[in-house]
């Protein structure tokens, strides 16, 4: 190809209309930019089952639970999710000796099923266009932070209004970087309990060697239900409560899904940056995930090798290890995505197609003239302090005892700056809870090593301008060997241990200000603090405040440069909906992946004698006797599939839902080549990963022996 042809070809690519299975909408707004293409597709009901504020719909069985979506399965308060959704849960009840995240849990009666103190299921009530209301505050003349204390005012104003007189949350929320604002009103559930969820090695099949991955063969779901008071209303936790009685339950479909099928995902996607810049995505691919990619490396080799020695360790460290391990491994497939779909080539491309817009009429020079060139200067500032920023994050602030110290002195900070307005025992209390939280799951050695590592990638990576003052000490004193500076700092701080903390504490009031100060790590912290301060966030953030009102621009711009195509905004944990089909991909030269998964995959994958693929003895035999029941679609146990939804964190546990309104499957996770549709969305290769109904009412029912379960459910073939 030549120059001009590559060009041509790239402005062609930008200039499609949005991708099919493309874009999280609001199911507000479902009828006005949806419904059509929908109905094309599949989709066999009308906008109002999906979103209604006249009557139960769809969106009354959608919850959001932790930080996770949930689908109300019954009519007493059944919520499916996933298994690694309520990991920490089934964690928190776990023991050594009743290690639930080892042989699963399910409770046989409601009397069985376990509190989750903390954990909150959301429903949606509803939401409203507040846009007129909230900008008809704002005039021309205002800067960026006046403009947002009024926004935040009236926002504040608009939810509480909403709330008056009901029991109800509410939220303002702003689309398009603050062009438009939605009301959402929420009824909050506070006491949800555990009832049931498979062993891991059916919950989390494949662990982390398939995380990210298709084909899959993970049985990610678990059990929660929701109780009420008597009133049928939310209320803390009490023996007195009842299963809550919802509106709406979804029924589900088992009789497998086709290719082609229409698939809904119904639920809370945390968040998208799809409007980024080519500058921005360069910034991402070129450092902020390599970086951030490294780093995860020495985390995850230092607490595996422990959690190796130890069944202790294993199960404190389980679910922190799965957290950095699940963000590092997308970073991954994220870089070599948007490398494949050549994303700051196309982002060029648009901002090049948007120049030429702007150039074309006086009034648009006007208004949008400076927008391209201030992306320039505004990220190349941004990019000095982008390392700095991250390596705050994903190595200082990733040391346990730096977060723990962190918060403990911001606490006994607040007291000491105004002792009289503080209630001292109160202070007692926040102090004893967050030592109990803080060594609950904590290991000191991975700590210590962790802590030597990081520091020794800091002092390697960052400009020395951004050095905390005791690095000095550590190249003087210590020979720059940071492992034994940690060793130094681990045997003497109070912080790295309960008994040296509850020292602290019995010395209380006395002299534990003093002791405070003195302590090598409280030292540590308050060095790395005012470093970030004084010469990282603050420019960090100056700089991203003058980012957001560009990019508020910009999308205004590009709305009006193409206004027959519908733009979906970037998912900010509200409830959306995305929609696609059942389908297979390539994931590479000469490969095709078929959409669903079987039974025996799990069988076959166990033969390879790797340990994230040891099944239970039981589930090999249910495979044998290859009765699989009413579950069984062609023969064939289904256990996963995939679909073209554009799905993102905080759609896991979301269901997936047919033509007719039923539940097909669960939601949880993206293929490893499409992860990068947080940023661009390939229709040839993004694809959501579900796990099917049909693998979960079996494992439910035939593994676990808890079909009462079943019984409470509507199961349609
Ligand atoms: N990748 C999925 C998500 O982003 C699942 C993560 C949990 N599983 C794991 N093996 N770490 O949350
Ligand atoms: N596993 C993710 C979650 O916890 C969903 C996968 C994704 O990011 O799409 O929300």
């Amino acid at each position: 190809m030549t120059r001009f042809q590559t060009t041509l070809l790239l402005f062609l690519l930008t200039f499609l209309p949005v991708f099919p299975g493309e874009g999280m909408w609001l199911p507000l707004l479902v009828d006005r930019y949806n419904l059509e293409e929908m109905q094309k597709k599949g989709f066999r009901l009308s906008a109002e089952d999906i979103y209604s504020v006249n009557r139960p719909s769809m969106k009354d069985a959608v919850v959001r639970i932790g930080g996770c979506t949930g689908v109300v399965v019954s009519d007493q308060g059944l919520v499916l999710t996933n298994h690694h959704c309520a990991y920490r849960s089934i964690q928190s009840h776990s023991s050594v000796d009743n290690d639930y995240l080892t042989d699963g849990f399910w409770a046989m009666t409601t009397d069985e099923e376990l509190p989750n103190p903390g954990l909150t299921v959301t429903f949606t009530v509803r939401m409203e266009d507040v846009t007129d209301r909230v900008l008809a505050v704002i005039d021309e003349g205002m800067d960026e932070n006046e403009r947002q204390a009024a926004i935040d005012a009236i926002s504040r104003s608009i939810a509480e209004e909403a709330m008056e007189g009901t029991r109800y949350d509410a939220d303002v929320n702003a689309f398009y970087f603050g062009s438009e604002y939605y009301l959402f009103v929420y009824e909050v559930f506070d006491d949800v309990r555990l009832v049931g969820a498979p062993p891991s090695s059916i919950g989390k099949f494949g662990g982390d060697t398939d995380n990210w991955m298709w084909p899959r063969h993970t049985g990610d779901f678990a059990f929660f239900r929701i109780y009420a008071d008597s009133d049928n209303k939310p209320a803390g936790y009490s023996e007195e409560n009842v299963p809550y009685s919802p509106p709406v339950s979804l029924p589900v479909s088992a009789g497998g899904v086709r290719e082609g099928d229409f698939t809904m995902v119904y639920g809370f996607p945390g968040s998208t940056r799809q409007y980024l810049t080519s500058q921005a995505v360069e910034i991402i691919t070129g450092l902020t995930n390599p970086h951030n990619i490294r780093l995860r490396d020495e985390r995850l080799a230092i607490m595996g090798r422990e959690m190796e020695k130890s069944d202790t360790v294993r199960i404190k460290y389980a679910s922190k290890f799965a957290g950095v391990s699940n963000a590092w491994k997308r970073w991954q497939g994220e870089n070599r995505g948007l490398a494949r779909l050549d994303a700051t080539g196309r982002k060029k491309a648009l901002e090049d197609k948007f120049a030429a817009w702007v150039e074309d009429d006086a009034g648009r020079r006007e208004r949008y003239g400076d927008l391209l060139p201030s992306f320039d200067s505004l990220y190349s500032r941004l990019e000095y302090y982008t390392l700095p920023m991250e390596y705050g994050r994903e190595a200082l602030y990733a040391i346990e005892s730096v977060r723990f110290v962190n918060d403990f002195i911001r606490l006994t900070d607040a007291y000491l700056m105004n002792p009289e307005e503080y209630d001292a025992d109160f202070l007692m209390v926040l102090l004893e809870t967050a030592t109990e939280n803080f060594f609950r799951d904590y290991h000191r050695p991975i700590d210590r090593q962790v802590f030597g590592k990081m520091l020794e990638m800091y002092m390697d990576n960052i400009d020395e301008e951004f050095h905390p003052s005791f690095f000095e000490k550590v190249i003087d004193d210590f020979d720059s060997d940071f492992s034994l500076f940690a060793s130094h700092v681990y045997n003497s701080s109070f912080f790295v241990s309960r008994e040296g903390v509850d020292e602290l504490l019995e010395n209380y009031a006395a002299d534990m200000a003093e002791l405070i100060e003195d302590d090598i790590l409280v030292r540590i912290v308050r060095d790395i603090r005012s470093l970030y301060i004084d010469r990282v966030t603050v420019a960090w953030h100056e700089v991203n405040d003058q980012l957001v009102p560009r990019y508020r621009l910009f999308v205004e711009g590009l709305r009006m440069m193409e206004p027959g195509r519908a733009f979906y905004p970037d998912a900010n944990r509200t409830l959306r909906v995305a929609y696609g089909q059942v389908k297979g991909y390539s994931p590479r030269d000469a490969v095709y992946y078929e959409k669903y998964t079987t039974l025996s995959g799990v069988i076959d994958k166990n033969r390879s004698g790797i340990s994230d693929y040891v099944i239970p003895q039981k589930l090999k035999e249910l495979y044998d006797e290859g009765d699989f029941g009413s579950g069984s679609v062609d023969g064939e146990m289904r256990v996963g599939f995939i679909a073209s939804n554009h799905t993102t964190g905080g759609n896991s546990g979301s269901p997936v839902i047919n033509g007719d309104g039923q539940l097909i499957g669960i939601n949880f996770d993206r293929v490893w080549e499409g992860t990068m549709s947080d940023i661009m969305f390939d229709p040839e290769k993004c694809r959501n990963i579900s796990v099917d109904i049909n693998y979960i009412l079996f494992i439910t029912e035939r593994f676990a022996g808890a079909g009462h379960l079943l019984e409470e459910m509507t199961i349609l073939q």
